[in-house]
């Protein structure tokens, strides 16, 4: 017997015609004499009867939930009072001539129906560590398989665009060197060569720009990276980058293609029409207005100077700030915020290295509350604050001050309500080639160490390194880093010389990355690329609060896998013959 018909996509087309049906039995109801079986498979669910008279009768008399059954049957017309608009195939049912049960099934540990009905599903409350431990489960309920299905969808529609560019999809290794992108190595031990490991790839990063120099032109690859590191919503050891790579190109080119595939796949997936170019923002102009290198622009609440406002003011705390060379920074909150408000978002700018949160309010009478004494409401007003407003202000070096109003931007955004629609896609552009490293006390690369600087900055690399712009960027969206990359290093001059000013000794480069430099000499062309995060895009596009709802089969917060029970012990001898001992 075979199938005929997915569940699914039965409808008024069939109506008069048999149909075989294979699927699971989503729920039963007995109805005066009648038993309702709402079939279900991959592509929704439909209506199965089965009147006392059918032969079928006694075998749907004992399906339970989830039980594997295969129905032979005729389409009808639903009576029209019993139409189900909600349903593809709720103008008809099938009338059932034959049940088969092809397997039981123990009741799932929780519901899986009930989002197939269009049902508030109870499966959304339940333990996140439950659902993975019975993944297979959680992904038989509606809203798991559409993430599915658009992964699949989006993965395609990337093959697909990329090919028709004249990309090659090329496959790199898992057991390979470490490559430099920040987090720690994942480790596999050589069986063959004791005390050897090899280390799983961090990015493809370095294969990439080697198959540039072996000509290939324009790359990509849906690859796995693996990083240890610590894990939050948006993080997994193991992860999918979309990864390129292309040969003689300058940036624009790699944005305006990269703008293209995001259109093309938004459309097609989303119906969602998508205006190019994205804006481009330097990083100094994200890090002043909305103090972060992946601003959420859907809304404004945007950070301002506020030196002047303290101008001669007698507010020692911030004076003494600015005489050490620090900055005053404030946020406008167009509202009257109440007190537990306010200290709230002063708990927000202390985390992020603030020593607090002055504010003050404008009134119709003047400036009154925290700070209120200190400043002149001539001077509020002049700054841009209006009566029923409240000024937040932070005094600190720089960065930090930023840094902290940054989160106190988003923060006061969630208190609002304020509203955060749309898809803003932005690239952050002009990153610094370099950053302080102050626990290290050195220069350390902010992207990785063969990002090419900007030419024309070259001469402050000796004399004042922290201004050198990198030619790197990163894909933003809604306030989330869904991609990086950067125009490479290809001559081995500069690759020294920055090796040099990162304080890395020649001999220590050419133990670390000596094949890669080796291939540099070899006619390497120009060239950069980018990585996208596809976990993050496709749980962005799909609204999903963490990248472990895109991904089947992931890792916990605390990186176990529940299903699995990894990482798990291994016999001794499988230790043995790897030449490792478990030191407690
Ligand atoms: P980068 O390290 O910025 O660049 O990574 C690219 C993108 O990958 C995503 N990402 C992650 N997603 C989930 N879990 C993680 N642990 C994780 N880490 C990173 C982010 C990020 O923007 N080789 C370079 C790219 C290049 O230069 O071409 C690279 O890997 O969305
Ligand atoms: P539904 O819209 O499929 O959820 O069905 C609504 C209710 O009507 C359910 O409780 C069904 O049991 C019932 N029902 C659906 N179809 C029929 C039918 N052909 N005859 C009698 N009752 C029905």
């Amino acid at each position: 017997m075979k199938r005929t018909h997915y569940c699914g996509a039965v409808n008024e087309d069939h109506v008069g015609k048999a149909v075989i049906l294979q699927g699971w039995v989503n729920r039963r109801r007995d109805l005066g004499g009648l038993i309702f079986l709402d079939l279900r498979d991959r592509e929704g669910l439909v209506q199965v009867v089965v009147d006392p008279e059918s032969p079928a009768f006694a075998t749907a008399e004992r399906l339970r939930g989830e039980y594997v059954v295969e129905v032979e049957g005729d389409v009808r017309l639903r009576p029209a009072e019993q139409v189900n608009p909600e349903l593809a195939s709720g103008k008809i049912e099938v009338v059932a001539r034959r049940i088969e049960v092809l397997n039981e099934a123990l009741t799932p540990p929780f519901p899986v129906d009930a989002s197939w009905r269009g049902e508030d599903d109870p499966a959304e409350r339940v333990n996140e560590d439950l659902r993975l431990k019975y993944r297979y489960l959680d992904l038989r309920r509606q809203k798991m398989l559409a993430r599915l299905k658009l992964r699949h969808q989006v993965e395609h529609l990337i093959w697909r665009f990329l090919s028709d560019e004249g990309f090659l999809q090329v496959e790199t290794p898992f057991l390979t060197r470490s490559t430099p992108e920040g987090a720690r190595d994942f480790l596999v031990p050589s069986r063959l060569e004791p005390g050897k490991f090899y280390a799983l790839p961090q990015s493809p990063q370095l294969f990439k720009q080697m198959l540039m120099v072996a000509g290939v032109d324009r790359y990509f690859q849906i690859a796995r990276c693996f990083r240890d590191e610590d894990l939050r919503a948006d993080r997994q050891p193991d992860f999918t980058q979309l990864d390129m790579e292309m040969s003689f190109v300058s940036q624009e080119d790699v944005w305006e293609i990269n703008e293209r595939l995001v259109q093309y796949v938004f459309r097609e997936a989303l119906g969602v029409e998508l205006a190019l170019p994205f804006p481009r923002l330097p990083y100094q102009e994200a890090l002043e207005r909305y103090g972060s290198d992946k601003p959420d622009t859907r809304f404004g609440l945007e950070i301002r100077p506020a030196e002047d406002v303290f101008a001669g003011s007698d507010f020692r705390a911030f004076a003494g700030v600015v005489e050490d060379g620090g900055v005053v920074r404030g946020l406008v909150a167009p509202a009257e915020l109440s007190r537990k408000q306010i200290a709230g978002l002063e708990e927000v700018a202390k985390r992020y290295g603030a020593k607090g949160l002055a504010w003050v309010k404008l009134t119709s009478d003047g400036a009154s509350g925290g700070i209120a004494k200190f400043l002149e409401a001539e001077r509020l007003r002049a700054w841009g604050l209006a009566p029923g407003q409240t000024a937040l202000f932070v005094a600190d070096d720089r960065q930090v001050a930023l840094e902290a109003l940054g989160q106190v931007r988003l923060a006061l955004a969630e208190l609002l309500g304020i509203e955060r629609t749309g898809w803003n896609f932005l690239w952050v552009v002009d990153f610094p080639l370099l950053e302080w490293d102050s626990d290290l006390e050195l220069w350390t690369y902010m992207h990785h160490p063969f990002t090419s600087p900007y030419e024309e900055d070259l001469p402050l690399l000796d004399r004042d390194p922290a201004s050198v712009r990198a030619k790197a960027y990163d894909l933003v969206l809604n306030g989330t880093e869904v991609g990086g990359g950067s125009i490479r290093i290809h001559r081995m001059e500069l690759q020294e010389k920055m090796f040099a000013v990162l304080g890395i000794p020649k001999q220590e480069a050419e133990e670390k990355f000596g094949f890669f430099l080796e291939a540099l000499r070899y006619g390497a062309p120009p060239h950069g690329g980018i990585a996208w995060g596809l976990d993050r895009f496709l749980a962005l596009m799909s609204g999903a609060e963490s990248i472990r709802e895109v991904i089947p089969f992931p890792k916990n917060q605390s990186g176990r896998d529940p299903l699995t029970g990894a990482p798990a012990p291994v016999a001794p001898e499988q230790l043995a013959e790897l030449h490792l001992k478990i030191v407690e």
